[in-house]
């Protein structure tokens, strides 16, 4: 083990850390991990933990609903420039507004928010369980889905509903290319396609599995196929090797093949020095503001209750 991975064991003992991982973080990251997961278990490893810090390796929303869940706690990220292209296609007051012309209608956000957005939001939902919650709720209900536009367009196809769609997308998903992943499969006919729902719907259409990237590990340990054309960010390739080594995944192109638009620049963003350094200096830390964590914490609870 190198230096420097002694090192972050023996800071996170003596702190009573908690280092928590996204799938899409560097493989030396999930290493390291105590915990890896998708959003909605990340969210909810927060709500139960004991440690004192928590250091989230994600980007900062994650950071934030964890923070938001664990008030008392220090919430950690190795560098706060871990943002998420989703979450920023979703301005608050703009978000405010688009409610406030729509009184009569349930807000539902997709996780990847600012504080600010999930403050103006009713349920918080995650890939992993948001067609869960949305068809809890009564069929005739008016509801808001945001940020994401792709993923709305999904849940409106599986439930039958008309929510009213945010349009906003993530930078990486939304780029895949649909024709670079039929050449994939006229080259790899027996390959399942597993595709995350922030995909685009054409994409979705031609999945054998749309789901959360928990959901898309858990179909391919499952599944009988030996073959899978993984349509999201790379990074969970890592643990889809570890978990089946007798499988082949085969990461998705994007469209642009100049460069590595299959990953994403926030999440990798996350290294071991930063995590070492984090845990030294105890910084950067997560702040939310009061008042906002207290209105963003009845959606996420909310989440948490329905899913
Ligand atoms: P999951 O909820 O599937 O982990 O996705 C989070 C994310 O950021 C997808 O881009
Ligand atoms: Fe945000 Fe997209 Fe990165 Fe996920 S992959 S964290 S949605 S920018």
């Amino acid at each position: 083990m190198s230096e420097l991975k002694k090192e972050i064991l023996r800071l996170k003992t003596e702190k009573n850390a908690l280092i928590m991982a996204h799938y899409y973080t560097r493989e030396e990251i999930q290493e390291i991990a105590d915990f890896i997961g998708d959003s909605l278990a990340l969210a909810r490893k927060a709500a139960q933990t004991d440690a004192d810090i928590i250091v989230m390796c994600g980007v900062h929303f994650m950071g934030e609903t964890a923070k938001i869940l664990c008030p008392d706690k220090r919430v950690l990220v190795p560098d706060m420039a871990a943002g998420c292209s989703l979450a920023d296609s979703c301005d608050p007051e703009e978000f405010a507004a688009f409610v406030a012309e729509h009184p009569d209608h349930t807000v539902v956000s997709y996780v990847n928010t600012s504080a600010a957005v999930k403050a103006h939001t009713d349920i918080v939902v995650t890939s992993g369980n948001a067609r869960k919650i949305i068809e809890s709720l009564p069929e005739d209900e008016k509801i808001i889905f945001g940020p994401d536009h792709n993923l709305g367009e999904y849940i409106n196809s599986v439930t039958g509903r008309q929510m009213l769609l945010w349009n906003g997308a993530c930078h990486v998903h939304d780029r895949f290319s649909i024709e670079k992943i039929l050449e994939m499969k006229r080259e790899h006919p027996g390959a399942k396609i597993l595709v995350h729902p922030e995909c685009r719907r054409p994409l979705q259409m031609i999945a054998d599995k749309v789901g959360s990237t928990a959901a898309l590990l858990e179909f391919a340990a499952a599944d009988d196929a030996r073959e899978f054309i993984v349509v999201t960010e790379s990074g969970i390739l890592f643990e889809m090797r570890n978990k089946c080594p007798e499988k082949v995944f085969l990461p998705a192109p994007a469209e642009d093949a100049e460069c590595q638009c299959n990953e994403c620049d926030f999440m990798k963003l996350n290294t071991l020095q930063k995590v070492r350094d984090a845990l030294l200096n105890e910084a950067p830390e997560i702040h939310v503001d009061p008042a906002v964590a207290e209105r963003a914490l009845r959606p996420i609870n909310r989440m948490l209750e329905l899913s």
